[in-house]
């Protein structure tokens, strides 16, 4: 396992190919999923010389959390589907690397078992944020909260890309609509008084607004993320409405088709917050100069998703580990190659557009 796309190739092989193509799908013609990874490749790095420094420092904090490098498991769903631990191997992997896990709410371990594999590896610095879907039962959306507060969560991440779920015709055309026998997105289950073993479905709700965000505010001091943002005059609302960071992120390409890439849209969402809140960037990362390209561009961090799941389908929890130092080697190596001895070098006379042939 040498670069990221061996994870995929390995785990291809390995898996059922229904679940391979609901990893790798994304909505309709998949054209924003392509177009995420494509970005990355339009931009050149043009690096200092004579900058040196002996080693570069990685380590950053993201609203209060403190993580080894400015890569964090952004949440993706179901991780049981590929290994018998699930989210529990993957948050052991996170936390001895240092790095932050967002646990998806559709998790098929609960919070608070994945919180005890993380401290189980990481100790009780492990960092964990809670991914959240607002429910259009506000009553239970409290309880979801709380659950994942009491776990140990240090922020929310509200995906706000979903009021419908993402028409994904892999998935249609495989008949993949639902969890195996056996697995459920343990999140969901006992929300109520006398419900014993009862699990819900997760609801995506058409009616989300920013009122639902304002109440979120309300009920909770943890800092909240929006993730799925897209539109700068988006970007302004949420910091008027006291929303603490963003995840400018199109879902992997997973929920509208045919919005622009995350990289494209960082100068002008970056712009939007004007340095009032960070912005983290997910979508298409599979290399350090990715995460070089979107640092200089503004981004405090950046999240991967698929490459999660292929390491953890490939090996498990010692696929995720390998997958996460092997990007802790690219990310360190890329600086060192740009005369960056830390985070703060990365600035945006770093990058430009490819070449386009004309003079
Ligand atoms: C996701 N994603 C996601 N997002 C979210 O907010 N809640 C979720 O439960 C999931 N589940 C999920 C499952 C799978 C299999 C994938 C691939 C993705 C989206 C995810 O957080 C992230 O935005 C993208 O995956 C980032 O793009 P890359 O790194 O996959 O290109």
């Amino acid at each position: 396992m040498l670069t990221v796309h061996d994870f995929e190739t390995a785990a291809r092989a390995k898996l059922d190919p229904v679940f391979a193509d609901f990893i790798a799908g994304g909505a309709r013609d998949e054209i924003t999923v392509r177009a995420n990874e494509t970005a990355f490749g339009a931009l050149r790095l043009l690096p200092r010389a004579l900058r040196g420094s002996a080693a570069r420092e990685l380590g950053t904090t993201l609203l209060g959390s403190r993580a080894s490098m400015p890569i964090l498991l952004s949440p993706t769903a179901f991780h049981k589907l590929v290994d018998p631990e699930g989210e529990s191997a993957t948050a052991r992997a996170a936390a001895a690397t240092g790095t932050i896990m967002i646990v998806s709410m559709a998790s098929t371990v609960a919070v608070g078992e994945i919180a005890d594999a993380a401290r189980a590896a990481g100790g009780p610095t492990a960092q964990l944020w809670f991914q959240l879907y607002i429910q259009p039962d506000l009553e239970i959306t409290e309880t979801l909260v709380r659950r994942a507060t009491d776990a140990g969560c240090t922020a929310l991440v509200v995906t706000v890309d979903s009021p419908v779920l993402g028409a994904n015709e892999r998935n249609r055309r495989n008949g993949f609509h639902d969890l195996p026998a056996g697995l459920r997105c343990e999140n969901l289950r006992d929300l109520r008084d006398g419900e014993s073993g009862h699990v819900r479905q997760i609801v995506m709700s058409p009616e989300l607004n920013w009122g639902h965000i304002d109440w979120l505010r309300e009920i909770t001091s943890l800092p909240i993320l929006l993730k799925g943002v897209l539109h700068p005059e988006d970007a302004r609302l949420a910091v008027r409405h006291g929303v603490d960071g963003l995840l400018l992120s199109n879902h992997g390409g997973r929920q509208l088709d045919t919005v622009p890439a995350t990289l494209e849209l960082l100068p002008e969402i970056t712009a939007a917050v004007a340095g009032r809140i960070p912005v983290l960037l997910d979508g298409g990362v599979r290399r350090g100069t990715d995460v070089v390209k979107a640092l200089a561009l503004g981004a405090a961090a950046v999240g991967i998703g698929r490459p999660v799941m292929w390491a953890l389908a490939e090996g498990g929890e010692k696929g995720v580990r390998r997958l996460l130092e092997l990007l802790r080697e690219e990310l360190d190596d890329t600086l060192a190659l740009c005369g960056a001895s830390g985070l703060n070098d990365l600035t945006p006379d770093l990058v430009r557009p490819a070449w386009s042939g004309r003079l």
